[in-house]
């Protein structure tokens, strides 16, 4: 099997992407600040070292060797990193100010990516939840640095349609940072309010985290081939061999 990308079936536009329209645009960039500040704000707390005693996730990783605490922290810096910049590539106002600063933060992204992307890999070994955990997160590190790396080579080859293209799928995946907390929010909220009786706490979060993994990201990348379409950039196709 390989892949390929057919030809966009009408001219590329001018501000495509998740920015193109100014809404859309607004919400990526407002949900992905609050994240990142949720992180910082959650993060900042716990300090160093990982023993979870002031607060925030890091218990999780507190019994955890070295090596995995490092990862632990070098992910979330850095993809907190690609997550802030990431939304700001989109808005074509800001790329036609100047594309030097495009190119810059660009740069950035790619380093964000390029860093969490391993760091993630590494934690997905050591998922909380294990097996499912590490299919589905370390598939996401694999795509997210995979989709970064096509953007790259696109555009080093002049090839700006299909840059803009791997982008937003990039993004999608970078972007999942997002979606994972609003689908767990969801699913909590669906469980709570279907019970029949007292709601086990931590059952249900479990119950949700368990499909995370992949819902987190699979449905980002069906919005993110929409948007290429909508757009005439060149879509994703699997051929036969
Ligand atoms: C898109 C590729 C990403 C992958 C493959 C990935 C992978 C992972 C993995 C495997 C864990 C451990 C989860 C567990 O123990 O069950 C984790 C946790 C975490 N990741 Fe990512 N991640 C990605 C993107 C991001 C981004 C963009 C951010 C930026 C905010 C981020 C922030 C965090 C934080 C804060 C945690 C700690 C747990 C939590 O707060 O829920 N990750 N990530």
């Amino acid at each position: 099997m390989t892949s390929t990308t057919a030809p966009p079936a009408v001219a590329p536009t001018e501000g495509t992407g998740p920015g193109s329209g100014r809404f859309p645009w607004t919400v990526v960039l407002l949900t992905s600040l609050g994240i990142v500040g949720y992180v910082v704000a959650t993060y900042a707390q716990a300090g160093l070292p990982l023993d979870g005693s002031r607060g925030g996730l890091a218990a999780t990783y507190a019994e955890r060797p070295l090596g995995i605490q490092l990862a632990f922290y070098v992910h979330i810096v850095t993809a907190s990193v690609a997550l802030l910049v990431g939304p700001f590539q989109f808005s074509a106002a800001l790329r036609r100010r100047s594309r030097a600063v495009h190119r810059w933060t660009g740069r950035v992204y790619l380093a964000g990516v390029g860093l969490g992307s391993p760091a993630a890999l590494v934690m997905s070994f050591v998922s909380s939840i294990a097996f499912d955990g590490f299919f589905g997160f370390g598939s996401l590190a694999l795509l997210w640095a995979w989709t970064t790396w096509r953007a790259y080579r696109a555009i080093r080859g002049g090839d700006l349609p299909n840059h803009r293209a791997w982008m937003i799928r990039s993004f999608a995946l970078t972007y999942a940072a997002v979606t994972l907390r609003a689908w767990l929010g969801v699913l909590i909220l669906l469980q709570t309010l279907t019970a029949d009786g007292p709601v086990d706490g931590a059952h249900v979060f479990d119950t949700a985290y368990a499909v995370l993994p992949f819902l987190a990201w699979l449905p980002n990348l069906v919005v993110a081939e929409f948007l290429i379409r909508r757009r005439g950039l060149p879509s994703y196709r699997i051929t036969p061999a």
